[in-house]
């Protein structure tokens, strides 16, 4: 079988990895960092076409108040730094996700590095932001209606194409890491014949040997999509 193209990652347990040492959860995403960073370049090295990284949920806002300012302040620090590298590598940023429910500064951000990057032909790296899979399926259903769609016009690809993640492929590989064996509201719709893959890894000590142990993973799997 031929590598996934769609590789989509629930990065967990940077809380936990960080409390096992004492330290502060912030300390835990901090670590996660490069995590992202040694796997973006792994999935390059393996010629991955989409990479989605699942860095900050619709119910996350449930979080303490500062949690969730430490996180965006990370994330606004990351997407600035991790802008020279899509441009030297060629890597076409997406973000998925309410952008709307974003601090304004992120939305520029992200606006910006989605335009600086669009026409670039190598792997689409897309970024789950205030993502939740349902409210991705309802602002679909409400696209529909605003297109105007007669009701037989509303077919799996008129909805799928209307999705924030457009006209990416199905995911094939989805990991998780930390042991969790749910979903959380994460690409739903995308991952209904995706090959699941959990392991006990916690995301700060997840990197490149690790993605190509689930990719090696992959490759033991049958995929028969309904059929024998
Ligand atoms: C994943 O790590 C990152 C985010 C959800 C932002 P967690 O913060 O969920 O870490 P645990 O699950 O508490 O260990
Ligand atoms: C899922 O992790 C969301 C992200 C990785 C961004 P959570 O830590 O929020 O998920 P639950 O709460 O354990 O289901
Ligand atoms: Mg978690």
């Amino acid at each position: 079988m031929s590598h996934p193209n769609h590789v989509a990652i629930i990065m967990d347990g940077n809380g936990r990895w960080a409390a096992q040492r004492g330290w502060s959860r912030i300390k835990g995403h901090k670590a996660g960092v490069r995590s992202v960073e040694d796997v973006l370049e792994a999935a390059l090295a393996e010629g991955i076409g989409h990479l989605s990284l699942f860095a900050f949920s619709t119910e996350n806002w449930k979080r303490p108040g500062q949690e969730v300012a430490s996180l965006m302040a990370l994330l606004r620090m990351y997407l600035r730094m991790f802008r020279r590298r899509f441009i030297e590598k060629g890597i076409r940023f997406h973000h998925l996700g309410a952008i709307e429910g974003m601090p304004e500064g992120i939305q520029r951000d992200l606006k910006d590095l989605e335009a600086a990057t669009a026409a670039h032909p190598g792997m689409v790296f897309h970024l789950a932001l205030n993502y939740g899979s349902r409210l991705e399926l309802v602002q679909a259903a409400r696209r529909c209606v605003e297109d105007g769609l007669a009701p037989e016009a509303i077919t799996e690809e008129a909805l799928g194409a209307r999705l924030w993640t457009g006209d990416a492929p199905d995911v094939d590989l989805l990991i998780r890491t930390s042991g969790e064996l749910r979903l959380s509201n994460f690409l739903l719709w995308q991952s209904a014949y995706a090959e699941f893959y959990v392991t006990e890894t916690l995301w700060p000590d997840f990197g490149a040997a690790q993605l190509r142990e689930a990719l090696a993973a992959y490759h033991q799997r049958e995929r028969r999509f309904g059929g024998l």
